[in-house]
Formats: structure tokens, C-alpha cells, sequence
């Protein structure tokens, strides 16, 4: 990941920090507790963007423009919005789409919705903002098999293109790559789910739900674990889990040159999911119902699979059936269309208070304390107490460090010869973030 990725993520990590939108959801079985829960799964205010990207009103037009556009792609036939369709929550409808060589594509197109939260895209995480992951469909030949050069030549020389990158960017009116991924960045940014009946719950109303969709929502934060991956409103960690489907994609491992991420995928959110079936980055599940057996039963052992996965899960015919109202519950009763959140700029490091000590702790998949002070020339020691494999990374300035697979109860230690700010993460579970100052000596 490049350190502007690492920074950018960081940005919109510390906003949910502040937010209290994500943690602290997988406590242990305990009574339901009405008012943890709502607090836990209560919706945001606003919706951050990037400093380097405000969100304009003519930004946002562009970019919806852009979305639809035919001429991104070589054959002149295809948009964003031919796999990603407004009606199927920006999804197909299909287990995989049929690329360009008429072969099914790899992995299955995921819905768009609440990726302004998100710290990174692709099923396996490989790219680090959406302003980076824009440009990769256009040029994949598999997908759009556009040409950029020739595309933005094209865009170019239509004076409405013209007009509207002038709008979005006054400053720097260009029809360019750059602007031209912001501008499909702004407009995914505003793809925010709008709120359904458990929203209602949420908020206080005690009649929202059904009797049975509300003993599915206890099972999804009591004995079924779900809430273990699947937390804070939007129902994703956004980090990177083996949750034992047989396929042979081998997901985040490849990404980060890790066996122990092997199978990992990024946990999707939940929300809007009755418009986007099927599911899994395979497609291979039809149903909720289908979804609901596979955690129950279906699951391959393999070393890679999720510590925070259940070992087993005993569930009744009657359990699986409130577990798939509950989900329901999270997707609207007609197509559902995009709610709409006055946007704010997201900073980082402001809210972390810095502490001066060479060992942190990752109980919990949590870097702790969040910020640390050294002094040049000392040792950064990363205890792995947590239940779980971390992969501890750091990028830039200058220097950069992997721990390989870092299980439980290893200690890593990284060096720090030149003062600076540095930014660690784990590759697994990229919502970990831990700031490093080291101060020159005096
Ligand atoms: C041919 C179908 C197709 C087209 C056209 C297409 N996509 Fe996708 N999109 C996919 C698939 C498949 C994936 C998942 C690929 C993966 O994870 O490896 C994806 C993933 C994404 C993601 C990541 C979502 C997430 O949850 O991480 C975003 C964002 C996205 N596409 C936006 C776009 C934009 C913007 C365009 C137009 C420039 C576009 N897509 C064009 C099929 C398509
Ligand atoms: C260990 C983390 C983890 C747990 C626990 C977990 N999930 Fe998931 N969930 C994931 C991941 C990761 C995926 C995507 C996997 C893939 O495509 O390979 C997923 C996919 C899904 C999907 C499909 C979403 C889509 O758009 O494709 C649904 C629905 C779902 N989970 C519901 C549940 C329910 C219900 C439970 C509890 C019984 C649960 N999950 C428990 C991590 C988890």
C-alpha cells in the first residue's frame, strides 16, 4: 500500500474513531443489552470525505455523468453502471459477470453502498482509496478494456464534457485522469444506503421490528457471532476473514505475500443485500437462506479460517429462519435509493494522544495505545496478545517493515534510525492503525 493510501485511509479511520462507529461490538455472550446495541449500530451524521477531494455539488454531477459513460470503454458499449445498476443495489443480479473474451469474470460485482466509509476496495483490498480503484475497470481488458488516453482524448473534444470538468474543476479544468477519478470517487461517495425498518429500531422505535426479526437480531449478537465481522451500522470490520467457502480464490493472501490470508475476503456490508443476491465474492450462495446454512454447517476446515469465525454453531430450523428476517430487515422495501449526508472533510492524528513508550499491545485487534512517541534509535516492540494473526506493516517515509504473519503471542520489533512520522497497520485488519513519532534526538 502507498503511503498517500495509508494516509487517506487513516483519515477516515480516525473519523469513525471520533464517530464511535467502529469496535467494541463483539463483546461476549451477555444478556441482550436494547441500548449497547442501538448505540453500537446507530448511522453517522455525515459523510467524510477526503481533504484532497472535497465533495461538490458539480463534482458529484460529473460524476454520476462519468458513471454512465460508454466511451471509458474499448468497445464503446459498456459503463460503470452496466455490472453496477442502480435497481440491484449497484450490483448484477449475476454470480459473475461476463467479461469482454465472453468468459464469466473472476470474482462476482459487489454492491456500492456506504464506501465512503471504506478503507479499502476490491474484494481483496488492493486498492487503497476509490480514487485509485476508479481507474482499474476502465483499463482491465477484461472488464471495460478501455484505453485511458484515447478515452479522455474522446471526453475531451465533447464541449458537454468539456463544460461539466470545468464546473467540477474550476481550479484545474482539465479533462485528465486525475480529475476524472475524483470525480467518480465523489459520486461513489455519495452512494450512502438510505435507512430501513431496523434504522427505525435503532432510533427507538420498539415496534420497528417483528417479534421473530428481533430474536434474529439477538442471534446475530449473541450465540451466531455474526457481530463478530459484521459491526457498526454499515455490518462490516472492513477487515479480511476465511470464512470457509469452498472456493480456490485465495483473496487478501496474494495481496500481501501472506499464506495466513489466504481465503480472506473483505467483510461486506449487509446493508441492501435483498437487491444484490447472489452472494460471496464467488456468487456461489443464492440465498440468505443458502448464507445462513453455509455458517451453520457447510464450512471447510482450513488453517486459514477466521479466529473470530465459530467453531460451530447450533442453529434450528426456527433460529436460521429469524436470522434471514433479521436480515431482511436491513434492505429496503422497494429498490432502495441513495440517502443523502452533508459531507465533512476528515483529518488525521488529531483526536490520537500520543504517548511515550516502545511497547503497545494488539488485544482485541486494537493497536494500544493508538499513538506512540520514540526517541531516534529506539525499538518499537508489537506484542501480539490478541486471539487473532496479525500482519504488521509499516510504509514510508523512507523505510518500511512487513512482520510476515505475526501469531499470537509474537512480539515484533522495528527499529527507528531516522526521526519522522511513520503510519502502522495490519494487512489483515487494515481498520488497526497505530502512529508513530519519532523525535530526533535533542
Ligand atoms: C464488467 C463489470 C464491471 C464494470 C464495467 C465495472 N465494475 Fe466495478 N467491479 C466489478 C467486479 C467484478 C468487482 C470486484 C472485483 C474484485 O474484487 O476483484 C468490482 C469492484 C468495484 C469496486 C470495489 C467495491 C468494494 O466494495 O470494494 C468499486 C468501487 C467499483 N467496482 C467501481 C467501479 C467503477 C467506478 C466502474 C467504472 C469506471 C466500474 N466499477 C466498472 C465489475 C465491474
Ligand atoms: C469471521 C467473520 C464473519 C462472521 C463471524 C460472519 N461473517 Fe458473514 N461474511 C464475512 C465475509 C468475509 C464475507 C464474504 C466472504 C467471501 O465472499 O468470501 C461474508 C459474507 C456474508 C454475506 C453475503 C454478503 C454479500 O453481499 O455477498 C452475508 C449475507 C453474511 N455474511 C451474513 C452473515 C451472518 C448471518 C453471520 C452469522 C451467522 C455472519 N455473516 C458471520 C465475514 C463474517
Amino acid at each position: 500500500m502507498t503511503r498517500e493510501g495509508f494516509a487517506k485511509a487513516g483519515r477516515v479511520l480516525a473519523s469513525l474513531l471520533l464517530a464511535g462507529l467502529v469496535g467494541g461490538a463483539a463483546d461476549e455472550a451477555a444478556p441482550f443489552d436494547t441500548e449497547h446495541w442501538r448505540k453500537v449500530f446507530a448511522r453517522p451524521d455525515h459523510m467524510p470525505t477526503p481533504a484532497d477531494n472535497p465533495a461538490t455539488p458539480e463534482k458529484i454531477v460529473l460524476g454520476a455523468k462519468l458513471f454512465e459513460e460508454t466511451r471509458l470503454s474499448g468497445s464503446g458499449d459498456m459503463a460503470c453502471s452496466t455490472c453496477h445498476q442502480a435497481d440491484l443495489s449497484f450490483s448484477d443480479g449475476v454470480d459473475r459477470h461476463i467479461g469482454h473474451d465472453g468468459q464469466p469474470l473472476g470474482r462476482r460485482t459487489p454492491p456500492l453502498w456506504n464506501l465512503a466509509w471504506g478503507l479499502s476496495f476490491f474484494w481483496d483490498g488492493r486498492a487503497s482509496s476509490l480514487e485509485t480503484q476508479a481507474m482499474a475497470p476502465i483499463e482491465n481488458e477484461r472488464e471495460m478494456a478501455g484505453n485511458l488516453q484515447t478515452a479522455l482524448r474522446e471526453l475531451g473534444a465533447d464541449p458537454q464534457m468539456h463544460q461539466a470538468f470545468a464546473a467540477a474543476f474550476p481550479d484545474d479544468p482539465a479533462v485528465k485522469q486525475d480529475n476524472l477519478a475524483k470525480a467518480l470517487a465523489a459520486f461513489q461517495r455519495t452512494l450512502i444506503s438510505p435507512e430501513t425498518r431496523f434504522d427505525r429500531w435503532v432510533k427507538g422505535d420498539d415496534k420497528a421490528l417483528e417479534p421473530d426479526e428481533m430474536a434474529g437480531f439477538a442471534l446475530f449478537v449473541g450465540k451466531a457471532s455474526c457481530v463478530a465481522c459484521h459491526q457498526g451500522w454499515r455490518f462490516t470490520d472492513e477487515a479480511f476473514h476465511d470464512i470457509g467457502l469452498p472456493s480456490e480464490d485465495r483473496g487478501r493472501g496474494p495481496i500481501l505475500g501472506l499464506k495466513a490470508a489466504d481465503h480472506a475476503f473483505k467483510t461486506p456490508s449487509l446493508r441492501e443485500r435483498v437487491w444484490s443476491a447472489p452472494y460471496m465474492h464467488d456468487g456461489s450462495l443464492t440465498t440468505f437462506e443458502d448464507v445462513v446454512d453455509h455458517y451453520a454447517k457447510r464450512i471447510v476446515q482450513r488453517p486459514t479460517l477466521s479466529a473470530d469465525l465459530p467453531q460451530r454453531i447450533e442453529l434450528s430450523t426456527t433460529e436460521r429462519a429469524q436470522l434471514v428476517a433479521f436480515l431482511n430487515t436491513l434492505s429496503s422495501d422497494d429498490p432502495p435509493r441513495p440517502a443523502s449526508l452533508p459531507p465533512r472533510t476528515m483529518s488525521w492524528g488529531t483526536n490520537a494522544e500520543a504517548v511515550a513508550t516502545s511497547t503497545v499491545s494488539q488485544k482485541d485487534r486494537r493497536f494500544s495505545p493508538g499513538a506512540v512517541i520514540l526517541k531516534v534509535g529506539e525499538a518499537l516492540r508489537i506484542l501480539n496478545d490478541d486471539t487473532r494473526v496479525h500482519n504488521v506493516r509499516l510504509d514510508g517515509p523512507g523505510k518500511s517493515f512487513n512482520s510476515d504473519a505475526q501469531n499470537p503471542g509474537d512480539t515484533v520489533a522495528i527499529g527507528f534510525d531516522q526521526p519522522g512520522h511513520y503510519d502502522v497497520i495490519c494487512g489483515i485488519h487494515p481498520e488497526m492503525r497505530l502512529s508513530v513519532d519519532v523525535a530526533p534526538v535533542p
